[in-house]
């Protein structure tokens, strides 16, 4: 008999104190991208292009799920002239700290799982940026006398029920992203006439395990979502986030990705300085670094051990897809 489990993050995001150091552990492409930068085509930040790229219609009604610090907000909602953006969360620290610095009318906040979540309200736009790989992923799918836990067979069954529902082959998909595809099918019904729903998430063709701190992911198989987004009767458009924010080829530094940078990082931190955690260029790391009082005596051998350990930013936007739900 073949084991299967589910795997789940909410504990792991419920419990979250620290706001700030929950998403440097993860350093999602829209955090690292929130501010004006040379990565992209346009040196916009992530939210900035993504608003122009949705046309989204006059006076939306937004919806964001797994918003984190609301990095992606910030700049979306710089582009709208009147908006009313709601925020959900598991987490009701991340949501205290949105309501901290998301304060108006235009704003609403909801703590709660989105895939047990109940209301009756209507979106134009629904957005969900890296948050699909944290929902419910059936480990080791199959048909054929599964050894399913007590606690999980009411999931399983219905992980099984929604597959054969939307055509897919189990021999095919090994795990499952069963929370992404009700994701999808909750959303659909909070869409209003015309609306949209935005995913991005870290893609693959077999949905794997990544390791993260306090908790695992699975990448999101993008064939599945795009087959019941097509089932749940949408036009989609889907395609890799390098070519949807523009990123170039230059190399960039995030502190959280290299083990002596994040000493550096937490060097800092211990004595209350927060180094911003965004992509940099290497000059912009040695400008950083001694505007906070660092000496480099070296500079150009500092500079020559930064070009060393910095990465193209596309080397992990290529790894990640969107796909846009469009009514018909
Ligand atoms: C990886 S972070 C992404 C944050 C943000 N979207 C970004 O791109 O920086 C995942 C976020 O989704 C939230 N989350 C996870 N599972 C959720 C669920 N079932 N319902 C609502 N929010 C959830 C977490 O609390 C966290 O804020």
């Amino acid at each position: 008999m073949k084991k299967v489990f589910v795997n789940r993050t909410e504990n792991y995001y419920k419990n979250i104190r620290d706001v700030r150091e929950g998403i440097e552990n993860e350093l999602t492409i829209s955090h690292v991208l929130k501010s004006p930068n040379p990565f992209t085509r346009t040196r916009l930040p992530y939210g900035t292009i993504l608003a122009r790229s949705l046309d989204i219609p006059k006076n939306p009604r937004i919806l964001e799920v797994g918003p984190g610090l609301g990095d992606l907000a910030e700049s979306l909602c710089g582009e709208l002239e009147s908006f009313h953006y709601t925020f959900m969360d598991v987490s009701s620290e991340f949501i205290n700290y949105l309501k901290s610095k998301f304060r108006g009318s235009e704003f609403s906040f909801i703590i709660g799982d989105f895939l047990n979540i109940k209301t009756r309200e209507k979106f134009d736009l629904i957005i969900c940026n890296e948050v699909l790989a944290d929902l419910p992923t059936i480990v080791g799918m199959t048909f054929e006398s599964p050894q399913v836990s007590e606690d999980e067979k009411e999931t399983y069954y219905d992980a099984v029920s929604l597959a054969k529902l939307y055509g897919l082959k189990i021999s095919d998909i090994i795990n499952f992203n069963y929370g992404a595809v009700k994701f999808l099918e909750k959303a659909a019904n909070m869409l209003k006439e015309g609306g949209k729903v935005f995913v991005c998430e870290h893609s693959s063709k077999t949905p794997r395990r990544i390791r993260v701190y306090g908790h695992s992911e699975y990448t999101i198989n993008f064939d599945v979502l795009g087959k019941v987004a097509e089932r749940l009767g949408f036009r989609t458009k889907r395609g890799s986030l390098t070519r949807l924010l523009g990123i170039n080829n230059k190399k960039a530094i995030i502190f959280y990705t290299q083990p002596e940078l994040k000493v550096l990082y937490n060097f800092f931190k211990r004595q209350g300085i927060f180094l911003d955690q965004k992509a940099y260029e290497i000059k912009e790391v040695i400008e950083l670094l001694e505007k906070n009082g660092v000496q480099i005596p070296r500079k150009k051998d500092y500079a020559g051990f930064l070009e060393k350990h910095a990465k193209p930013l596309r080397k992990i936007t290529d790894q990640f897809n969107y796909l846009i739900l469009l009514s018909k």
